[in-house]
């Protein structure tokens, strides 16, 4: 009965652990490699190591990828209108995240793995970080579905870029993805939306 009652008590504290949201440090604004350097670097990567990101690393991700910028809230990714619809869940071995610019943290949604749930190829299943882009109808009430389709693919590739080139400087590799389930990420996660592109962001494979 004792050896019951500690297991479940290890058990109950490791998913309160789990299931915190996360304070994410201070974003990084400067410094960096020069932009010309950084474009030159800028490629889809599909070798990913398995070695986790750190919280600072995953910070200036975030920022870069979508982060506040200004005062009046606006972001470093342009959105349509300001619309600021696209979210970005973070997938990780332990646990799914949606950011939140406004207040820079991470909040917990679901403890467990569901990497694969949603990117299809095995390289992208590995990486510490997998991106998921989802175009949030709830602030997107005034568009038809057309301009829902349009802006929410747009937007999304802002964000993507701003990845991809935040990886080119820092060494990490990643590469967008079409090849996706997107049913199995909005029936997971029920939001009122879309998913657009995955990204996978990891560390290159050491030799
Ligand atoms: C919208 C979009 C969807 C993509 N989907 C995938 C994908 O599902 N899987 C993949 O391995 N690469 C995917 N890619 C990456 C492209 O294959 C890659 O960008 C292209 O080969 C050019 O290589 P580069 O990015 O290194 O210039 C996608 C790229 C874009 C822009």
């Amino acid at each position: 009965m004792k050896r019951f009652v500690v297991s479940l008590t290890v058990l109950l504290s490791l998913n309160v652990m789990y299931a915190q949201d996360i304070t994410l440090p201070a974003p990084n604004k400067e410094g960096g490699k020069p932009l010309m350097e950084v474009f030159n670097n800028r490629r889809s990567t599909r070798e990913m190591s398995d070695k986790p990101l750190s919280q600072q690393t995953l910070s200036d991700l975030l920022w870069a990828a979508a982060g506040v910028n200004r005062p009046d809230g606006r972001r470093t990714a342009p959105s349509a209108m300001n619309m600021q619809e696209i979210d970005i869940y973070v997938y990780t071995p332990k646990a799914v995240y949606l950011y939140i610019p406004q207040e820079h943290i991470l909040r917990h949604l679901l403890t467990g793995d569901f990497r694969a749930e949603i990117a299809r190829q095995p390289f992208a299943q590995k990486a510490p970080v997998v991106l998921l882009y989802v175009a949030n109808y709830e602030r997107m009430t005034r568009l038809d579905q057309q301009q829902k389709d349009f802006y929410g693919a747009t937007d999304t590739g802002f964000i993507s870029q701003n990845v991809y080139l935040f990886c080119a400087q820092e060494g990490l590799n990643t590469v967008v993805l079409g090849m996706i389930d997107r049913e199995a990420a909005k029936s997971r996660l029920g939001f009122d939306g879309k998913a657009q592109l995955g990204q996978p962001v990891a560390y290159p494979k050491q030799d």
